[in-house]
């Protein structure tokens, strides 16, 4: 039998993340499956849109905690672990995490966030990229710390700004190469692909000669 780790979703609003790690995983040799996705939104499209996959999904809504947020990550906890979940991949989880789940959690817990991290940290990337002036933006899945959008990193897309874009331009370019690096992500992570090196993620099969650039895509680089 097929060892797929067994893998949640964790989703705020419309899911294009999610569908994409989906699609990904129907691969029956993908070495994820989505087993669950959750949202702390009742009303997230995103929840209808895994339930056409015909994935399992539900709700832990933050709001029925009443600001407590080790209580509403318990919650969550608990779901996750009666589902038998092995990896947690958050896809437009907007919530900020506490110690409690990010530890509960470690090493199998990763996130995308629209930004080159270390830089644009938090909302309003693209804006913020088209602000500074920079020439090449794009997306982070990393491994979750306790700090928001921080943590070792597993993959980076890169995209050229260009003279003309709006945030909405920008936005559509990098969420193209998002739905690219997460399903790679999620292939390394749940296939044993990488490993942690201090604050690094460095590829299991490469210990020796570290000539890999298979942690960066760009179009730039076809
Ligand atoms: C994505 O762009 C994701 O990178 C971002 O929210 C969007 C969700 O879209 N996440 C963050 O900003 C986390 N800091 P989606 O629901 O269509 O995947």
């Amino acid at each position: 039998m097929s060892e797929r780790k067994k893998t949640a979703i964790l989703i705020s609003g419309r899911g294009s993340n999610m569908s994409a790690l989906i699609s990904a995983a129907i691969d029956p040799r993908f070495p994820a499956e989505i087993a669950l996705v959750v949202s702390n939104v009742p009303e997230a499209p995103g929840l209808a849109r895994a339930e056409e996959f015909g994935i399992a999904t539900a709700v832990v809504d933050h709001k029925e905690f009443a600001g407590d947020r080790e209580a509403f990550e318990r919650a969550l906890d608990a779901i996750l672990k009666d589902n038998g979940i092995e990896i947690v991949a958050l896809a437009g989880f907007m919530r900020l995490l506490t110690p409690y789940l990010v530890n509960a959690w470690s090493n199998r817990l990763i996130n995308i966030h629209p930004a080159l991290l270390p830089s644009f940290k938090g909302l309003a990337t693209h804006e913020r990229a088209l602000e500074e002036g920079v020439k090449l933006h794009g997306a982070t899945v990393h491994f979750v710390s306790a700090e928001m959008d921080d943590g070792p990193i597993i993959i980076q897309g890169a995209v050229p700004v260009l003279d003309n874009d709006t945030p909405e331009t920008l936005g559509k370019r990098v969420l193209e190469i998002e739905h690219q690096i997460y399903p790679k992500a999620l292939e390394l992570v749940a296939s044993g692909g990488v490993k942690l090196r201090e604050r690094r993620v460095v590829f299991t099969d490469n210990e020796t000669e570290d000539t890999s650039a298979r942690g960066f895509v760009s179009p730039l680089s076809r």
